[in-house]
């Protein structure tokens, strides 16, 4: 096999996304519309891997970090000069480079790997991933001579009328003999409607030199579009939704209302899970079997148990166990650690704790910054009161511990294994093992009080 190098082109702005964000690094399903194209890239074996930056280099190197090489382009005179950035990296290898654009998020390593089969096996100098697009405005149209091989490819706006009416079009994906891409660059010229440097015009010039173009025509258009504007952003985020939510199901994950379902690539679901509507899993979670997600959860970055049901939550960047039952309405928030079979129940909100096994917040809590036991319940409307307004202290409930309603811990404070705190408390001394501590004013009754006050309204 010849040494294989890829081009992803990822300098420009972007002007009709209308976005101070640079155009690849908007997300289709959370990740970045580069780094899609760069790790479908790097799950082929290549030699190389180049990303040409302009706009926004140092945002776009920042999101791939090392998986790619980086060379700049200054100035954004068009694809065919980008390409020429990466003269100096390749200009003397011998092999296939493949360029593509940083705004196809779609393409997969597959149709990659077909591609340089179908390039390999013509032995061409160039080959075109090409599609039949049922629009083909604003795409570069496949001209194809009387024997039906490729000739040129013309851009939408240098296009004549009878051009127009071609709906094969240019995917922006294709291989090249390296030497001769870089050969062919140096004739490329900004004579047209754009005054661009444009990367196809490789193609006509190859041809010119009696080189033999390939074209490989995909199926599916939808694996190619071009993400220009925020209505085909929002057109490659349904078919990335799509496509995610249909390998899961395969895998055995039901997911009852795949339209409304979101899940990042990167998220692992074992068998068996059931995701309900309205779900938005992001980041790098990953789910055991059999748990129920939702309705109307969002989780992100938290790796979920087997057997665990989370119902109308919110969960960010935290460690949930097994069998344990979340919502509804519960707010899980970073560094939360939840053993197994913990009951979290609704409006409760846990942030920067661990609860351990077999604990019980059941209603209207805020647990934060606390390290609570086995089997400890805290009461309805617990509140630990860990901030003084400077600081953040530490709330400990030891194994077996009660805590009554409405108690309020004020951190730093130790309540002692086996003790109970009785409902209503604001503790803010240790509670000592098996103790009961009861920490409020106690009730007095004033008898006939009413009665009295409504009898001298009367007089
Ligand atoms: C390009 C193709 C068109 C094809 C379409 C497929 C050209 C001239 N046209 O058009 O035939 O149908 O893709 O989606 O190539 N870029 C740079 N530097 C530049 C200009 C662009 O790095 O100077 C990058 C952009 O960031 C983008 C990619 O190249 O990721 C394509 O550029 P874009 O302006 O989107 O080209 P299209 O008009 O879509
Ligand atoms: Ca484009």
């Amino acid at each position: 096999m010849t040494n294989r190098y890829a081009v992803v082109l990822a300098a420009g702005q972007g002007t009709r996304m209308k976005s101070k964000l640079y155009k690849v690094l908007h997300p289709v399903m959370g990740k970045p519309m580069v780094q899609h194209v760069v790790d479908q890239l790097n799950s082929l074996a290549l030699e190389k891997v180049i990303t040409v930056v302009g706009y926004g280099a140092d945002k776009v190197q920042d999101v791939l970090g090392e998986e790619s090489h980086f060379v700049l382009q200054k100035e954004q005179l068009g694809t065919g000069h980008a390409v020429l950035q990466a003269e100096e990296l390749l200009k003397d290898q011998e092999g296939t480079t493949i360029v593509v654009c940083g705004d196809t998020p779609l393409l997969t390593a597959e149709t990659l790997e077909a591609l340089l089969d179908h390039h390999d096996n013509e032995k061409a100098k160039a080959t075109v991933l090409t599609a039949k697009a049922p629009d083909p405005t604003g795409y570069g149209r496949v001209v194809r001579n009387n024997i039906n091989t490729v000739e040129r490819i013309v851009e939408h706006k240098d296009a004549n009328e009878q051009e127009l009416t071609i709906d094969e079009i240019n995917t922006g994906t294709y291989c090249f003999d390296n030497k001769a891409l870089f050969e062919a660059l140096q004739q490329v010229s900004n004579n047209n409607a754009q005054g661009e440097y444009y990367l196809p015009d490789v193609i006509e010039i190859l041809k010119q030199d009696n080189e033999k173009i390939g074209a490989f025509q995909i199926m599916n258009m939808d694996e190619t579009i071009g993400v220009n504007d925020r209505v085909a952003l929002a057109q490659a985020e349904k078919l990335m939704k799509k496509r995610i939510n249909e390998q899961h199901m395969r895998n055995g994950v039901t997911i009852i209302d795949p339209d409304h379902t979101y899940i990042a690539p990167n998220v692992q679901i074992a068998s068996d899970v059931v995701i309900e509507p309205g779900c938005v899993l992001k980041g790098e979670t990953s789910i055991g079997s059999d748990a129920v997600i939702g309705p109307y959860t969002e989780i992100s970055d938290c790796v979920i148990g087997s057997e665990t049901v989370i119902r109308q939550s919110v969960a960010k960047n935290s460690d949930i166990g097994d069998r344990v039952q979340i919502g509804p309405f519960a707010h899980i928030r970073p560094e939360a650690k939840i053993a197994d079979e913990v009951k979290i129940g609704n409006f409760v909100e846990i942030k920067k704790s661990t609860l351990d096994q077999n604990s019980k917040v059941s209603h209207l809590s805020y647990i934060g910054d606390a390290e609570v036991g086995k089997r400890v319940n805290i009461g309805c409307g617990t509140i630990t009161v860990n901030y003084d307004g400077e600081n953040k202290y530490l709330t400990k409930i030891e194994d077996d511990a009660f805590v009554g309603c409405n108690s309020n811990l004020i951190a730093p404070v130790t309540i002692g294994k086996g003790a109970y705190v009785a409902a209503g408390s604001t503790i803010n001394k240790e509670v000592p093992e098996e103790a009961l501590s009861i920490a409020r004013a106690r009730q007095t009754n004033k008898e006939d009080y009413v009665k009295k006050i409504k009898n001298g309204n009367k007089e």
